[in-house]
């Protein structure tokens, strides 16, 4: 298997949109080894839709803009690679791509063929000007069967934002992740319309093909291309930790050059990021309980867990609120005995405090917008 645990890195959309080129991947690749960001695991670097020229060429190739990457996007490949870290493109299931360069569509052996003759390692495919009398379960299986025949292993991120039913049918072409969700922005808006969307969606999420939220607005501060208001750093903190939690890839959206420590802090949570990256790749169930006691409406904060692959388990506590919420469960709730002996001692990942189950049970009460991320070991009373 191509990746066994969600893609890592970042994409130059969020901020950049069509303004992209050498000079910026470069500068980003290398604050990426200089920042600590690869070696906490982000090790794709994706050159999002902007990169081609209007015009394939008289072979129907697709050609990079000699503006924006003069020594073409083999030589950056290789540049990468050389610092350890993978380059991603952009292309589209449909006749052109979203910005109105020209889409695969028809072209798909050629464009696997020369995306492997430039040494990239994943391909992010659109869903713009689709054809409507094709459907999107061919156009994906049809550029995964080329990517799978191109003589280089190419990671296929599908990209139709969830519609026709995506998750219906996304397992069975090829792709490793796919598009849950409408684009994200920069807003607190936004992700909690995504964290809603998703948590329909889950139960579509597992190994092999990951349920991808849309790219991490953490850091944007309001800035650039989706940088829409921007948020608090409580609010990308709470949507990273549910990014995370849920198995969601972490590609990073902001400018990494300018990053604040704060940014990088979220970012770089190694406890979060192993959730995330664990091997198990179990998903979440509910364990319900939150509750207000001024109005009773718990439908904007849930508490989720899951089992890691060595037995702890992570819990997960999240307020999409605008008013503080009391977070409870129970070890029944986890499926463990009432009398069974056990308790949980928990670290809180942003804090690292710890604490414990009591009688069997657990209760925190969580700010509006905040979250709280638990690793719990199961000891011995
Ligand atoms: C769509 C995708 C975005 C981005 C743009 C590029 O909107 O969902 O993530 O790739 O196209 O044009």
């Amino acid at each position: 298997m191509l990746q066994h645990t969600p893609p890592m890195g970042w994409n130059t959309w969020n901020t950049f949109g069509l303004s992209i080129n050498e000079q910026l991947i470069l500068e980003s690749a290398k604050t990426m080894i200089e920042t600590g960001l690869c070696e906490a695991g982000y090790n794709y670097i994706v050159i999002d839709d902007g990169w081609q020229l209007p015009q394939r060429d008289e072979n129907g190739r697709l050609v990079a803009d000699p503006e924006k990457f003069p020594r073409g996007i083999r030589a950056l490949a290789d540049d990468l690679h050389a610092m350890g870290l993978k380059l991603g493109i952009y292309s589209c299931a449909g006749h052109l791509t979203c910005g109105g360069y020209p889409g695969s569509n028809s072209y798909e052996f050629e464009d696997a063929e020369t995306f492997a003759d430039w040494h990239i390692d994943f391909l992010k495919y659109d869903y713009c000007y689709k054809p409507q009398r094709e459907p999107g379960d061919q156009l994906y299986l049809r550029m995964a069967t080329a990517l799978a025949n191109c003589g280089r292993d190419i990671l296929l991120s599908a990209c139709s934002w969830g519609a026709d039913d995506t998750a219906l049918w996304i397992k069975s072409t090829g792709a490793h992740c796919w598009r849950s969700t409408v684009d994200i922005n920069d807003s607190w808006e936004s992700i909690c319309r995504l964290a809603k969307e998703q948590k329909e969606l889950q139960k579509y999420n597992g190994l092999g093909c990951f349920n991808d939220m849309d790219m991490l607005v953490v850091g944007m501060n309001g800035q650039g291309n989706v940088g829409l208001g921007g948020c608090s750093y409580i609010q990308y903190r709470t949507h990273f930790s549910l990014w995370a939690f849920l198995g969601s890839p972490l590609m990073i959206g902001c400018d990494i050059r300018s990053m604040t420590p704060e940014t990088a802090a979220i970012l770089k949570n190694r406890e979060l990021i192993a959730i995330n990256q664990d091997p198990a790749y179990r998903q979440p169930f509910s364990i319900g309980g939150s509750f207000n006691f001024e109005c009773g409406d718990n439908a904007e904060s849930f508490v989720w867990a899951k089992l890691l692959e060595n037995g702890d388990f992570a819990i997960g506590c999240f307020n999409f609120s605008d008013s503080p919420r009391n977070m409870y469960f129970t070890l029944s709730d986890l499926s463990l005995a009432r009398f069974c002996g056990r308790k949980l001692v928990m670290t809180d990942l942003w804090t690292g405090e710890t604490c414990e189950t009591v009688d069997a049970r657990f209760m925190t009460k969580v700010d509006a917008c905040d979250c709280r991320v638990y690793r719990a070991k199961i000891v011995k009373e």
